[in-house]
């Protein structure tokens, strides 16, 4: 037989190289619901765009026979492609080799791939499916996860990085994830915890299972850590398309800007009639934001948490926009500890990211009780208000009815900089409820007089017109206009510069 061209030769290591953890294990994968890093790589990027790096990579580990396996690429695929013709990097943990855990050499490889998006200023997206450090290696997995975790950070507001959840993610592990934008989950094959279930079950004595300690709902409905829920991989990957269409690639661009087919002037008569009547009754705030914004097309972050507030990127004639909504159908769209931390964490993304804020305003104020005072209100609810006052991309403010107490400063109020303040002719700025405001300065009246007393207090206080004589509302809008207004004011703040004082960092209450 003749000896193997040099040509054949790499052929033959890069096929291998593919295989990863050789067909068994790729079946295996399959059959437990699961794609193989690169049919995920493949689903992601733009066809035919992928380049790898550093397939050939092997590990350098000596004990537990380890050097009698040197799997080529060693477990995490990594390279860069492009997504509607734009430049990201990525890194796929590949369960198929060591089930994706993290040894030294594949540390490295994840470091060289957000480096080198540091240095283009391009976005990292990292797909996770890892049994964790490698336990062969001990405290040099433990480095390379130290060393991802230091670069998480430094990219921390320079480039976006965006974490899938594809399989286990456990131990310290999860916090590269947790310091990412934005963490996606697959319904019934991922979960992430600190300490799986057994140790819980040794600690605390508490029973529970992998899928309600740390699945998919666990952490998209009760913990807050995840942001978006896919039925599957493939479903997952199509998701962070859909992200990145609305982030720009680094701190220093614009998010991108697509061709408008929808009217900018379009006028929506329903919307004059979406306040009830009754102060008290909900309505849904989803049935002022679809219409407004650009062919109904609302990417929601965080649907199923703390649904009280809504957050999520849409566009406006064409550009991204970050929206912000209290919730009135929902605990009467109160600010919570939960709602809070949800939609400062929000702002503080599109602030890092130029992505102008719209908030929709229709709140009655913090929520009270002895579980949100002794849980930290004060300092979760003041997250909201540092994120708002601290943002200096153009921000837009619509208040469509409540508009109470210090939860009036906090929703992007003029006094904290927004750029353009509008109200509906429904809107009720005032310190508190009538009910409320009429039962402390006359509490001493009668039951009949403190009733004449809430009709007078909601026509002089309760409206939107002490607000703008005093200038804290730039314009009462006719809600069929919303639309038409909220281009003008995004068109009149599009070179809007305003800079912070200069230091180091700020000290927003954590
Ligand atoms: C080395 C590992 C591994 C690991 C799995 N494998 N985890 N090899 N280090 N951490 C290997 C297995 O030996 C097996 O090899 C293959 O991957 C698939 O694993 P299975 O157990 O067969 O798969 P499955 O039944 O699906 O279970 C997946 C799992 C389980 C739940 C992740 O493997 C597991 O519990 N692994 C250990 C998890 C863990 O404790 N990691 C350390 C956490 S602490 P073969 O050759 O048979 O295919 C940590 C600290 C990070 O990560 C600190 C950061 C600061």
């Amino acid at each position: 037989m003749l000896p193997k061209s040099k040509i054949e030769i790499l052929e033959e290591k890069s096929q291998l190289a593919e295989l990863g953890g050789g067909q068994l294990r790729i079946d295996k994968q399959h059959k437990a619901g699961r794609l193989t890093a690169r049919e995920r790589i493949d689903h992601l990027f733009d066809a035919g765009t992928f380049v790898e790096i550093d397939k050939f990579v092997t590990h350098r580990c000596t004990d537990f026979g380890m050097e009698n396996t040197k799997p080529l690429g060693d477990g995490v695929v990594t390279g860069y492609g492009k997504i509607e013709s734009r430049l990201m990097y990525v890194f796929a943990q590949d369960f198929t080799v060591a089930g994706g855990s993290l040894s030294r050499a594949n540390a490295d490889k994840i470091i060289k791939i957000m480096d080198l998006a540091m240095k283009m200023g391009a976005p990292v997206i990292g797909l996770n499916d890892s049994g964790g450090a490698r336990i062969q290696e001990g405290v040099e997995s433990l480095a390379g996860y130290a060393d991802i975790f230091y670069r998480n950070v430094r990219s921390s507001g320079v480039i976006p990085q965006i974490s899938a959840i594809l399989g286990p993610c456990a131990g310290g592990a999860v916090y590269s994830p947790a310091i990412t934008d934005f963490i996606l989950m697959v319904k019934e094959t991922s979960f992430m915890f600190v300490t799986g279930p057994d140790v819980i079950k040794t600690v605390t004595n508490e029973d529970v299972t992998m899928e309600d300690l740390g699945g998919a709902m666990a952490h998209n409905k009760k913990s807050g850590v995840a942001h978006f829920t896919a039925d599957d991989d493939e479903q997952a990957v199509m998701m962070i398309r859909e992200l990145m269409s609305f982030i720009p690639s680094n701190n220093m661009e614009d998010p991108p800007q697509k061709i408008c087919t929808d009217d900018l002037e379009r006028l929506e008569p329903k919307l004059d009639k979406i306040i009830p009547e009754d102060p008290n009754k909900p309505y849904n705030m989803f049935d002022i934001i679809m219409p407004v914004i650009d062919n109904n097309h609302f990417l929601e972050v965080q649907p199923h948490y703390a649904q009280n507030i809504i957050v999520g990127f849409a566009r406006i004639a064409g550009k991204p926009v970050g929206i912000v909504a209290n919730q009135p159908s929902v605990l009467a769209g109160v600010l919570d500890i939960a709602s809070s931390t949800k939609a400062a964490r929000f702002v503080r993304f599109c602030d890092a990211f130029n992505i102008p804020l719209i908030t929709f305003e229709d709140v009655p104020g913090f929520l009270p009780g002895t579980a949100q005072e002794f849980g930290g209100i004060i300092k979760h609810g003041a997250k909201l208000l540092y994120a708002f006052a601290e943002a200096t991309v153009p921000k837009i403010t619509i208040i469509t009815r409540k508009a109470y107490g210090g939860a009036y400063d906090v929703m992007s109020s003029k006094h904290i900089g927004a750029d353009v303040n509008y109200a509906y002719p429904t809107a009720e700025i005032a310190v508190m409820g009538p009910d409320g405001a009429v039962n402390i300065i006359y509490r001493n009246l009668s039951e009949e007089e403190r009733k004449e007393k809430v009709i007078e207090y909601r026509e002089n206080f309760a409206s939107p017109y002490k607000a703008a004589a005093l200038g804290y509302i730039d314009e009462i809008i006719y809600p069929h206009e919303t639309r038409k207004k909220i281009v003008q004011a995004l068109e009149m703040t599009k070179n809007k510069t305003d800079n912070t004082p200069p230091k180091k960092h700020g000290n927003i209450p954590l």
